[in-house]
């Protein structure tokens, strides 16, 4: 069964991006089967793994779900690891939709119905707001990772980040749940970092994953080749982490799901929510 885990948090730069394509290829590295999905117009680490520029738009896929979704799903230079590519209208779907209701299900829609069989897992990154792209991905995840970094307004945007998981588990999509939060960017040997990672793990406990992400340049290095740090800097710490994290996430699979038809609209109170962030 293929587990489905979206990459959220509000704040930009919180380790989203980072996150899910070196997740993704720690995965694909341990034999998972791993698609990617890019739901963030800006893209840039997609734009750079992906082969084929030629065929349908995921924006137009998503707004009108049909089988050409399939035909989205790019094999990447990476074994085992695939992708459906951003591309700069999503930004559009943003701007047109977001105050609407009923098109929060479309992700969900392309999903449930046309999925090509036979993979493990399928990563969305997520944009950094809680719009409409955001929410079409908490309603057709099982699983939410969230990434969060050490800076002061990381737990504000947390706070909101939270909230909008609470009011989809509510409203439509009972069945997700948090896999992790994951610290990362963090220099362990400063007393702050420290300080930070005490912080957070005394107040969510078992739901932060054990592993931690530390700064490293190779982080860097690694997305501007479009690489994952597996691939690009293999026997590096980096990678070594991203590798437990791999493991963490793919033991934190104790409830079983599958994709069941939800009630198609969100309703007034999900979209006011999306149409405030
Ligand atoms: N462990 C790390 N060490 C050093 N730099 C890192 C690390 N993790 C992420 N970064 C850097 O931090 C920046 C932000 O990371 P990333 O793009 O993953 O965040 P994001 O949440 O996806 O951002 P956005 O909200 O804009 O989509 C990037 O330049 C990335 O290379
Ligand atoms: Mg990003």
């Amino acid at each position: 069964m293929t587990r489905i885990i979206c990459i959220v948090n509000r704040k930009g730069g919180s380790g989203k991006t980072t996150t899910t394509f070196n997740l993704a290829g720690a995965l694909a590295e341990q034999r998972h089967r791993v698609l990617v999905i890019d739901l963030d117009p800006q893209g840039s680490f997609s734009r750079s793994l992906s082969i084929n520029g030629d065929g349908p738009k995921t924006s137009s896929v998503l707004m009108t779900p049909s089988d050409e979704f399939a035909k989205l799903v790019q094999p990447t230079p990476v074994e085992n690891l695939f992708l459906i590519p951003a591309d700069p209208d999503l930004k559009v779907i943003e701007l047109r939709y977001g105050e609407l209701a009923g098109h929060h299900n479309r992700l969900r829609s392309c999903l449930t119905k046309f999925l090509p069989d036979g993979f493990d897992f399928v990563l969305i990154d997520c944009p950094p707001s809680l719009s409409i792209l955001t929410s079409n991905a908490l309603v057709a995840a099982q699983e939410v990772i969230i990434p969060v970094d050490g800076s002061t307004y990381g737990t504000e945007a947390l706070k909101d980040t939270l909230e909008s998981i609470k009011l989809v588990q509510e409203e439509v999509n009972p069945d997700l749940r948090i896999c992790g939060i994951l610290l990362g960017n963090i220099n362990r040997r400063t007393i702050y970092d420290q300080t930070i990672e005490e912080t957070y793990r005394s107040r969510f406990t078992d739901t932060m994953f054990d592993t931690v992400i530390p700064t490293s340049i190779k982080a860097d290095e690694a997305a501007m080749l479009g690489k994952p740090i597996t691939n690009y800097a293999s026997s590096s710490d980096l990678a070594q982490c991203y590798r437990h994290l791999a493991e963490e996430v793919a033991s934190r699979n104790k409830k079983r799901w599958s994709i069941r038809k939800k009630s198609s609209g969100l309703g007034k109170k999900l979209s006011s929510i999306v149409a405030r962030r």
